[in-house]
């Protein structure tokens, strides 16, 4: 018989620090197609998750429920982020209570400057960083402030995507593959301002492929396989267990 080492031991567990964002047994649906399959998780105030798994496992559907989206349609489970309740919302309420997605295409908006591009998710209060301090931590984009945002190269995009997120006063940053087709170069240089967004007290979930680095950067981790938790436990954990990397990460 062929068992599967059960890593999923710490899932569902309580911990002594109260969550800040809790996703409490989420089921999510493409029309009739079951996705998210009962998955329970939390993200503690100012950590970095890895939430990761191999491709379908259901990574980028767990993001795209949490901020409300819309597709996929969750039918059943809580989502609460700092006490308020936010699973019978819309995308735009989310956004409005602090998740701050940046998707895997990173939505540019055509025929507007990087500047414009900030400017617009500072329209509706509360506004979160400033350009100012957006610039600060993305120089390429301050000597870029008058280029159109869809003419910038793919790292540059990938920052304006983050900036753009801060812009508007958010307390949960939702990644997904930020670090997908970029160079090195440019990872190093994205990894530094996550890293710098921790420390100004942002609470961070990053999906990646490269779980490695993403696994380097991050307090915990969360591994889905077939739309369920398989894991929930340190990064240096994951790190660790071969095994467990194998089986889940194909690493
Ligand atoms: N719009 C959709 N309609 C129907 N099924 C979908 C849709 N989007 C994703 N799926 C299916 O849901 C499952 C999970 O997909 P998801 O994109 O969440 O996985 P993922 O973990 O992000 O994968 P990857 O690493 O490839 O990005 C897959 O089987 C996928 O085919
Ligand atoms: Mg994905």
């Amino acid at each position: 018989m062929n068992v599967k080492p059960d890593f999923s031991k710490n899932a569902n567990q309580a911990t002594t620090a109260p969550a800040f964002l809790s996703v409490w047994d989420m089921h999510a649906y493409y029309g009739e197609s079951y996705i998210v399959q009962g998955i329970n998780f939390n993200v503690h105030e100012g950590e970095i998750l890895a939430l990761l798994g191999r491709n379908g496992a259901g990574k980028t559907s767990t993001l795209r429920a949490i901020a409300r989206t819309g597709s996929p349609e969750t039918r059943q489970g809580e989502i609460w982020l700092d006490h308020q309740p936010l699973h019978n919302m819309s995308s735009h309420e989310a956004a409005s209570v602090g998740l701050g997605l940046v998707p895997e295409d990173r939505r540019i908006i055509p025929g507007l400057t990087v500047e414009e591009n900030l400017q617009l998710a500072q329209i509706a209060p509360p506004i979160g960083w400033s350009l100012e301090r957006l610039y600060d931590l993305f120089p390429r984009l301050g000597e870029r402030r008058k280029q159109e945002g869809v003419t910038l190269s793919g790292g540059e995009q990938q920052m304006l995507s983050i900036a753009r997120a801060l812009a508007r006063d958010i307390k949960v940053l939702l990644l997904d593959e930020p670090y997908e087709g970029l160079a090195p170069v440019i990872v190093d240089e994205i990894e530094k301002t996550l890293i710098h967004i921790k420390e100004q007290g942002m609470t961070t979930i990053i999906v990646e492929q490269n779980a490695v680095r993403a696994l380097e950067l991050a307090d915990r981790s969360v591994i889905l396989d077939t739309g369920s938790v398989v894991f929930d436990g340190t990064a240096k954990e994951v790190l660790e267990n071969a095994d467990l990397r194998s089986e889940y990460l194909a690493i």
